[in-house]
């Protein structure tokens, strides 16, 4: 699209395993946001920006984030575009405090606690915190002992896809197990319940092993996506369920699991009932309180009582 050009890296400094600072990164992550916020940023070649640029460039997504190897015992932190410079780094995105009046990544981490207890395949994730900031971080999925995991997302294998109809479908074509499929029926519940509303097609992945044999990724980017301040119409699902991007009811979801022959979805809907309806507790261990505790509780509410109708006109 339009004028630029991406031309992938090719110099040697990039094959060297570097060391960052996560305190550095975000500090000048932030004053990149605060600059392009008063349109004046001016980028100066300076080493810590380009190491920036070296380890924020290529995740991908929406918002602020960096590939980093983190060795959790000492919390050294490498680049994650290259190997580990030793044995014991962890291969993990963070995802960054953005200071905004949103706190994007404490909710994102309560929603990590809410799909562990719901019984959703996340890969581990942790908040970091250093001062009033928090980090979001979280294993990669996309690496395995050193080893490169093959990995497409839904938008690759089905750009079309506009539906978790068409999730489905792929997954089917793709040879996902019955198991697997329970679990992005589970994650879909989640999605509609916890009010997920950002579920677009690059927000589910599928992986294959050296087998050839492909699975369904752990979830990620599963948080609470509605904006109270917003119009309806903007809080609607990027994906459908049975022609349905609002208001979508058990009676919707069991028929997308009659659909894909998933055994147990009333039990599955019911336990992600129970755990969102907890919310207030996995806030409190995230550190939100306030405003967007009682935001996301009337919210998730609402979409707890659509689960109580089973059938639809
Ligand atoms: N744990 C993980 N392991 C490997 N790849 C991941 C992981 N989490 C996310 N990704 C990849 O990185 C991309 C960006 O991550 P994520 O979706 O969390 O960011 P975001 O900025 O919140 O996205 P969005 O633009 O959807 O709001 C994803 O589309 C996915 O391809
Ligand atoms: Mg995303």
């Amino acid at each position: 699209m339009g004028a630029l050009e991406f031309l992938p890296p090719a110099a040697e400094d990039m094959e060297e395993p570097f060391k960052v600072e996560i305190a550095e990164l975000y500090r000048l992550a932030q004053s990149a946001l605060d600059e392009a916020r008063n349109f004046r940023a001016e980028i100066q070649p300076d080493f810590l920006i380009e190491s920036l640029f070296k380890v924020g460039t290529s995740a991908g997504g929406r918002r602020p984030k960096a590939i980093i190897n983190l060795n959790p015992e000492t919390g050294e932190c490498y680049s994650g575009q290259v190997a580990a410079p030793a044995p014991g780094y962890v291969p993990m995105i963070i995802k960054f405090d953005e200071h905004s009046d949103i706190p994007t990544t404490r909710i994102e981490y309560s929603y990590y606690l809410m799909a562990k207890d719901a019984g959703l395949n996340m890969m581990p994730s942790r908040l970091v915190e250093g001062g009033p900031a928090a980090h979001f971080l979280t294993e990669r999925f996309d690496r395995r002992e050193g080893k490169k995991v093959h990995v497409q997302t839904l938008a690759a294998m089905n750009p079309d896809a506009d539906s978790y109809e068409s999730l489905f479908d792929t997954a089917c074509r793709i040879g996902i197990l019955p198991s697997e499929l329970k679990q992005l029926f589970l994650l879909t519940v989640m999605n509609v319940i916890g009010g997920n509303v950002d579920d677009h097609n690059k927000n589910f992945s599928f992986l294959m092993e050296d087998d050839g044999v492909w699975h369904t990724a752990p979830a990620y980017d599963f948080t609470f996506s509605v904006d109270p301040s917003a119009p309806g119409y903007v809080n609607r699902h990027s994906m459908t369920v049975c022609n349905r991007n609002c208001d979508i009811g058990r009676g919707d979801l069991l028929e997308l699991a009659k659909r894909y022959n998933i055994k147990g979805a009333d039990a599955l809907i019911e336990k992600a009932v129970g755990v969102v309806s907890r919310y207030e507790d996995y806030a409190r261990q995230a550190g939100i309180d306030g405003y967007w505790l009682q935001k996301i509780k009337e919210e998730t509410a609402y979409r707890i009582e659509n689960m109580c109708e089973t059938t639809r006109n």
